[in-house]
């Protein structure tokens, strides 16, 4: 288990407190239609921290081609429509380039300076040159509590929201499913633009454009 981070509730939990039999049973939310929308038809496609599969299955279903990588084997034990690697996202070095490196849900914003360049330079390997590294990344006020959201009999519950220094939050947000719930803990730092900026240089990439309004998406580009 990470440092800040931890998952209580049914079923196995990945090293980052994700709970597996939570993501099994949640829907894409657009993410995928948003992703489809950024990238040309028939991209070839490295998405990191895949989980279930969640959204590499209906990028399949666009007509995208995805490799799909989660350092937890029960992950990606639930990914059986494409090709799977089981690593951590820090270690992955492919002898192989792709159009687009996807890392989304907040990948990003792990609080350790170090680590997130790790993940950064993880993306600047293997997009192929004039490529796109799609990021999606916790803008400020997205942890506000107590939050309960309720939608389609789930119920989100962000709690114990902890503001640290270095734009660094801890909160604790609770998914009910029916009578299933799951706990996680989560430790996250917001980058400012000028942040995720230099982070990006540093990996190697360039910060492009930003995909929506409120900056949450965002495209880099090799430099
Ligand atoms: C919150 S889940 C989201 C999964 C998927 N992206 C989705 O939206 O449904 C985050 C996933 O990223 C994986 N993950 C987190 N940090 C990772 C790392 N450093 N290397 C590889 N996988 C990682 C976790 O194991 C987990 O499956």
């Amino acid at each position: 288990m990470r440092v800040g981070q931890g998952g209580t509730g049914p079923g196995p939990h990945t090293p980052d407190g994700s709970a597996i039999e939570l993501y099994e049973v949640t829907p894409a939310h657009g993410e995928d239609e948003l992703i489809n929308a950024a990238i040309e038809p028939g991209s070839s496609i490295l998405e990191l921290g895949c989980g279930t599969g969640r959204i590499t299955r209906p990028l399949l279903a666009l007509g995208h081609q995805v490799v799909a990588v989660d350092e937890s084997p029960d992950m990606v034990a639930r990914v059986t429509e494409t090709e799977t690697i089981c690593s951590t996202i820090g270690d992955l070095r492919l002898d192989r380039r792709f159009d687009v490196v996807l890392m989304m849900s907040y990948l990003i914003n792990v609080a350790d300076d170090e680590e997130r360049l790790r993940l950064l330079r993880t993306c600047a390997h293997h997009v192929r040159p004039g490529g796109a590294v799609l990021l999606q990344q916790q803008v400020p006020g997205m942890l506000r509590g107590p939050t309960v959201m309720v939608n389609d009999h789930r119920r989100l519950v962000v709690s114990d929201v902890e503001e640290l220094p270095g734009n660094r939050q801890a909160a604790t947000l609770t998914h009910t499913i029916g009578d299933r719930s799951w706990s996680q803990r989560i430790l996250t730092q917001n980058l400012s633009d000028d942040q995720l900026s230099a982070q990006l240089t540093d990996a190697g990439l360039t910060l492009a454009e930003y995909l929506t309004p409120d900056k949450t998406w965002v495209r880099a580009r090799p430099i």
